[in-house]
């Protein structure tokens, strides 16, 4: 119950939280069949400019993984879809799949 109006509270302030994403063990999730693809479709043509943080690389990614995943992963806890901004979307299902990618520290 805490826990409940804790997410409500933080959705109301529109913030989210994080996305409660975990690693399981037989994930298959890895840069090359997914988290390249992601980034390129959804978020290079905003983050690739040099004025915000870019995520060209797997170590950029890797070192802002907890903002990526309160901008725009979904998991156990939260759906987080304040990312990207405008344009093309993920389903929710990318979402929880880039949640468990980050969980498993983006291998
Ligand atoms: C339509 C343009 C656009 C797209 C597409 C976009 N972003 Fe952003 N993003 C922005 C802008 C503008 C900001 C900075 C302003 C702000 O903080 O709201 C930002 C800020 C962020 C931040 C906060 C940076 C920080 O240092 O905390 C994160 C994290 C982020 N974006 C992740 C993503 C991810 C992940 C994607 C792809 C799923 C994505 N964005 C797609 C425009 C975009």
């Amino acid at each position: 119950m805490k826990k409940l109006s804790l997410a409500l509270g933080l959705l109301a302030l529109g913030c989210g939280g994080s996305s409660g994403a975990t690693c399981p063990t037989n994930s298959t999730l890895t840069y090359d069949n997914f988290g390249r693809q992601f980034f390129a479709t959804y978020c290079d043509r905003c983050h690739a400019a040099g004025t915000r943080p870019t995520y060209s690389t797997l170590a950029q990614i890797r070192a802002d993984r907890s903002a990526i995943d309160l901008a725009a992963a979904a998991g156990d806890s939260n759906v987080n879809t304040s990312m990207p901004e405008s344009g093309t979307a993920p389903t929710e299902a990318v979402r929880r799949q880039l949640g468990e990618w980050l969980a498993c520290n983006a291998p």
